[in-house]
């Protein structure tokens, strides 16, 4: 069934709803992600692949990935240090690490010290996974306005929009602005003004500051949450598995230890390091952040299976229900990650038993992206540390999540350091 909707029908399945916060937040569906599939949103996703995305152009951010892991790895050395008696908050420092990677990205700086733009996207990618009344009954929207749910999106959205303005008024050509530095080129807003101030001809309509703040929110949210959840995911997972965090963490020294440092550009290939990549798959499989992907809509009347399906019907597909179904996978509910010694089963949308990052004209475009930030994150954290859990907090609590549009923990990982190598 998963294949008809994502591959056979992906024609009549790849609409999205227009649900209330997922319109607001995206500047009225204008960017990628909560946009109808119109030729708007095509030439929109086509840029992002091709300027920033495409598998050639994660590697052209590999130095930023590789300077910000190193940071927060000094960081946490530092509390390894002090004779046991510091903790690590190991969500706060990933959250933190994949914001300040995707915000170098996406404006060309870090804003790790001013926390004004993680405070916003947390309550913004709050909103787009919250419950509202208007967008299944839309007669009883009252009840969300009773509930506050509009005051805080507006007020979201407003303090989101402002600070987003801000940021592309630094990066339009005053001649006051000066560019700092340490200021990478070709960030995302340098690039979508570029091509908007040159009228770009290959486009079906006029980009604007709307479109270009709403890719931004995209490639924000989408960078920063995800990546962050698959990484935190991974690390309870190996903490409750001992055995498999000793095979990988063997794996990950051996290769990186002559060298002194986890290479990216050495991760990359595909033949090396197995047991991380099969970590990594194994909790993609059991902890997919975005388990009913993103929620479709259809945009025409069309037949699945038996069943008439009328145009504008919602649609759900439930990755997590599939990735742990019992008919495909043996032990399902077991994490396992040497299963995937003895299968071809990938995760990049060719195999409808494992969709992580969903399929067809919808798939994640930041999969390359993601896939090389998640990698980076956890070979360091297991290369750098041995880990423990702190008295008192041996309940990982591995299934319940955190309210939002992506699955994260909803307890925060806290976990002792203890320095192998020393930097
Ligand atoms: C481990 C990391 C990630 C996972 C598991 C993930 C997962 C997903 C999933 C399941 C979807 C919905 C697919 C569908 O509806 O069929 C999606 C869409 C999307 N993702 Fe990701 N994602 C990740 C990282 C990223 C990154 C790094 C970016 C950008 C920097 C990104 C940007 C997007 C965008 C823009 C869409 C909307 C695509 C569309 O509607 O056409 N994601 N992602």
């Amino acid at each position: 069934m998963a294949q008809e909707v994502l591959k056979t029908h992906d024609l009549e399945f790849c609409g999205r709803p227009s649900f209330l916060a997922q319109k607001k937040i995206s500047y009225n569906r204008v960017a990628i992600a909560f946009s109808p599939c119109n030729d708007s949103w095509k030439a929109i996703k086509k840029i992002c692949v091709t300027h920033f995305l495409s598998s050639s152009n994660v590697s052209r951010f590999s130095s930023i990935r590789q300077f910000e892991v190193n940071q927060m790895i000094k960081e946490i050395s530092i509390q390894a240090s002090n004779n046991n008696k510091s903790v690590t908050n190991l969500d706060d420092a990933i959250l933190s690490l994949t914001n300040t990677i995707i915000s170098r990205i996406a404006f060309g700086r870090s804003y790790k010290y001013d926390k004004r733009l993680l405070g916003l996207l947390n309550e913004s990618q709050g909103l787009l996974g919250a419950f509202f009344v208007s967008d299944y009954v839309p007669f009883m929207g009252w009840i969300d306005k009773l509930r506050g749910m509009h005051s805080l999106l507006e007020r979201n959205f407003k303090k989101l929009d402002a600070f987003l303005q801000e940021i592309v008024n630094q990066h339009l050509d005053h001649p006051e602005r000066q560019k700092s530095e340490e200021e990478e080129e070709d960030n995302v807003i340098d690039v979508l003004l570029k091509l908007k101030i040159n009228k770009e001809q290959s486009f079906p309509f006029d980009l604007t500051y709307e479109h270009i703040k709403a890719v931004l929110v995209d490639i924000l949210i989408g960078g920063t949450y995800s990546s962050a959840a698959t990484s935190t995911w991974a690390m309870a997972k190996l903490l409750k598995s001992p055995k498999t965090m000793m095979k990988v963490q063997a794996e990950v020294r051996n290769f990186f230890g002559r060298k002194g440092f986890v290479d990216e550009e050495e991760i990359k290939n595909n033949n090396d390091l197995p047991y991380l990549k099969a970590v990594i798959k194994e909790t993609l499989r059991l902890q997919p952040p975005l388990p009913l992907l993103l929620t479709r809509e259809t945009n025409e009347a069309c037949k699945l299976g038996e069943y008439e399906i009328e145009a504008n019907t919602l649609v759900y597909v439930n990755a997590w229900a599939i990735q742990r179904d019992p008919e495909i996978w043996k032990n399902p509910e077991e994490f396992y990650p040497e299963r995937f010694f003895e299968s071809s089963i990938d995760f990049k949308g060719q195999d409808f038993e494992l969709t992580p990052f969903g399929s067809g004209r919808r798939v994640c475009p930041g999969l390359n992206m993601g896939v090389a930030t998640v990698e980076i994150i956890v070979a360091n954290l297991l290369f750098w540390f041995d880990w423990e859990v702190p008295i008192g907090m041996e309940d990982l609590d591995n299934n319940e999540i955190k309210p939002g549009i992506v699955h994260s923990k909803k307890n925060p990982l806290i976990l002792r350091a203890k320095n192998y190598y020393h930097i």
